[in-house]
């Protein structure tokens, strides 16, 4: 039998640590074999130290697990970090400073030029930016980051439109969470960048986002609004998302849903209650295709803010990397 790697989870309390958690607890090729959090949860074990939130019961091997201070000195060499964006921007590089495959969630390194920010269905090959990272060419080691969990849903549902279509401006109308407006818009044109060299030239597109927090348990639901530079029927642009498949699909690897997209025919989906679960949250849940009258089309997407938006994320990063040799 194959020896599964060890894997450490930075923010291990958290609700994505807690997924990361829920995920990886029978994942083929990963292991958890290390949990970090604050000094309030060190020492501790990690069923008393986490506010347990899932539906699903606490794994019980980790619940016993005890909680490690968050130094690498004891971390094994692939971690996945759900910590907050002023936290990680501390911790993150001491990670990859000393060695390790930092596969993270955060916001505090996606938009630095030397950091892949990934979606694998859409821009895997941006992973060789790795290869420029200060760290990798010190000690191995290097960050991989998954884009805010409402760019990926809005992301998977544009890729599609833009290989066959091109996008030309898009309008996104969702109202205020802090940062969240500018996420959307840098990542999006970042993700759907072309890879040069060094770094990613944005895509050549407009984007407004506007955000708003509503009240659902998981999923976010997003309303868009796109002008595409080809024209394309509305049987064409279903056809596109119909059809959309990537390397994730291709090298079938274990957290990738078998269609990243799937469009609904009734004109009240998707619903967070009834679709978010979608491919085991990894799947984006697209519905209402419409004229628009002042740019082309309009549509609902929605995909699950914790999985596909986070801890499902970075584990389709790292199954990615080990595919293509990244983590030894
Ligand atoms: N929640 C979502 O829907 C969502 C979706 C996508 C992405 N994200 C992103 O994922 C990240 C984590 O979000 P979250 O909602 O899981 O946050 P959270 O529930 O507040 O969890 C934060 C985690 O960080 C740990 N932590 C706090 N201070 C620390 C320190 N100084 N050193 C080490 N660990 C520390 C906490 O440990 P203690 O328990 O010990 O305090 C906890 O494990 C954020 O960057 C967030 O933007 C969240």
């Amino acid at each position: 039998m194959q020896t599964k790697i060890p894997v450490g989870i930075l923010g291990a309390t958290g609700i994505v640590g807690q997924r990361f958690v829920q995920m990886l607890e029978h994942h083929p090729w990963f292991e958890v074999a290390w949990l970090a959090a604050s000094d309030r949860s060190e020492g501790r074990a990690y069923g008393e130290a986490a506010r347990w939130r899932l539906k699903t019961a606490i794994p019980d091997k980790v619940s016993k697990m005890q909680v490690s201070p968050a130094t690498p000195a004891s971390a094994p060499k692939v971690i996945f970090a759900a910590l907050d964006a002023s936290i990680a921007a501390e911790l993150e590089p001491k990670f990859a400073e000393a060695g390790c495959a930092v596969v993270s969630n955060s916001s505090a390194l996606r938009m630095a030029p030397d950091v892949p920010l990934v979606i694998p269905e859409v821009n895997a090959g941006h992973v060789r930016l790795i290869e420029t990272q200060a760290w990798r060419k010190k000690s191995g080691g290097y960050v991989v980051t998954n884009p805010n969990c409402s760019a990926i849903g809005l992301v998977l549902a544009l890729a599609p439109l833009d290989r066959t279509f091109g996008l030309d401006i898009l309008g996104n109308v969702v109202p205020y969470i802090a940062k969240e407006e500018e996420k959307m818009e840098e990542e999006t044109q970042k993700l759907l960048g072309q890879l040069n060299g060094s770094h990613v030239e944005p895509g050549a597109f407009k984007m407004s986002a506007q955000c708003n927090r509503v009240a659902v348990e998981d999923g976010h639901t997003e309303s868009v609004s796109i002008r595409l530079k080809k024209k394309g029927s509305s049987v064409e642009i279903l056809e596109a998302w119909r059809s959309f498949t990537a390397e994730p699909q291709q090298l079938r690897l274990p957290s990738a849903p078998d269609q990243p997209v799937v469009y609904l025919e009734a004109p009240d989906r998707p619903q967070p209650r009834f679709d978010v679960d979608r491919g085991a949250g990894m799947t984006t849940t697209v519905g209402r295709l419409r004229p628009c009258k002042v740019l082309d089309w309009k549509f609902t997407v929605l995909s699950h803010n914790t999985i596909r938006g986070a801890a499902g994320a970075a584990l389709l990063n790292a199954e990615y990397l080990k595919a293509k040799g990244y983590l030894g």
